[in-house]
């Protein structure tokens, strides 16, 4: 069923595993991640940002999209749809209007008040709709869709303000930027622990992790030991569809039928989500 981040993320911070957010980018994405989470019996986020809504037709269409595939595939396992990095109050409502069950607000750019302002407002409207929502505080690096933030924008949040965000305005779950970025990383990641274990003893909402690619699994357990319920990852996954692709097409040359290189790359994109579910612990909890 589709449902709220809420309880997933509150389940999975008492049993200490972490539930993926995998994003959504076109048809094939939407289809390998539903069948990974039902073939794994896990629970699953499925991440859409405000460039791949646009891509695929709107909210509206997003939601009738996933709904459709989770009737096709039977799906049993709970499933949220969740705005990622939602950009405005505005965009979250449109988002919740059109059936989103959880949404994001980051409201990391703006000055701490206006941050905590912004979120208070979006979690009254989510929280009536009951869907769930995230906030932000610090800046994570690299670029996702409309989103970059250059190497010296990159901040560590401040775990007092994290409490002050978090006790302010109800959020459900929260994406303290720790020195986790969005891409690739250069060289090895560098993620605050300490301060992500201080903020977790501050608070006792489920923690999110962004910029999930390339990090190792040792820093994941980690994470996940201090609090961290909900982990993000698209960039690994379009990795391995776009290898998938070149290495089918460059093989066949006069290959010309989308499902003949498509289909392989949803292939290569549920597997590697099926890694990613049974590395957060999130297989055979739903
Ligand atoms: O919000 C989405 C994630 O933070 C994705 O990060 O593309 O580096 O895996 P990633
Ligand atoms: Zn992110």
């Amino acid at each position: 069923p589709l449902v709220s981040m809420k309880e997933m993320l509150e389940t999975a911070k008492a049993n200490s595993y972490g539930v993926g957010q995998f994003n959504l980018n076109n048809m094939e994405f939407t289809q390998a991640i539903l069948q990974a989470a039902e073939e794994e019996k896990s629970p699953v986020i499925l991440g859409v940002s405000e460039g791949a809504a646009r891509y695929m037709g709107g909210f509206k269409a997003v939601v009738k999209m996933v709904e459709g595939f989770m009737d096709a595939y039977d799906v049993t396992v709970p499933v949220a749809i969740h705005l990622d990095h939602g950009s405005s109050f505005e965009k979250c409502v449109e988002a919740i209007y059109a059936g989103f069950t959880s949404v994001m607000i980051d409201g990391s750019h703006h000055p701490l008040e206006e941050n905590i302002a912004l979120t208070k407002k979006v979690v009254e409207v989510a929280h009536l709709c009951g869907v769930s929502v995230e906030a932000e505080l610090g800046r994570i690096g690299g670029q996702e869709d409309d989103l970059i933030v250059d190497d010296a924008e990159a901040a560590y949040a401040i775990p007092e303000e994290c409490e002050q965000l978090i006790n302010e305005t109800n959020v459900d779950c929260f994406a303290p930027a720790l020195g986790s970025v969005h891409g690739p990383y250069k060289g090895e990641p560098n993620l605050g622990f300490d301060r992500m274990e201080t903020i977790s003893k501050m608070t006792a909402v489920p923690l999110v992790l962004h910029g999930g690619t390339g990090i190792p699994t040792k820093d994941i357990k980690k994470a996940i030991s201090f609090g961290t319920a909900k982990i993000n990852v698209n960039t690994e996954n379009q990795i391995s569809s776009a290898a998938k692709v070149r290495e089918v097409l460059n093989e066949n040359p006069d290959m010309i039928d989308p499902r003949k290189y498509l289909g392989p790359a949803r292939e290569a994109i549920k597997a590697t989500v099926i890694g990613k579910m049974r590395e957060f612990g999130s297989s055979g909890q739903a």
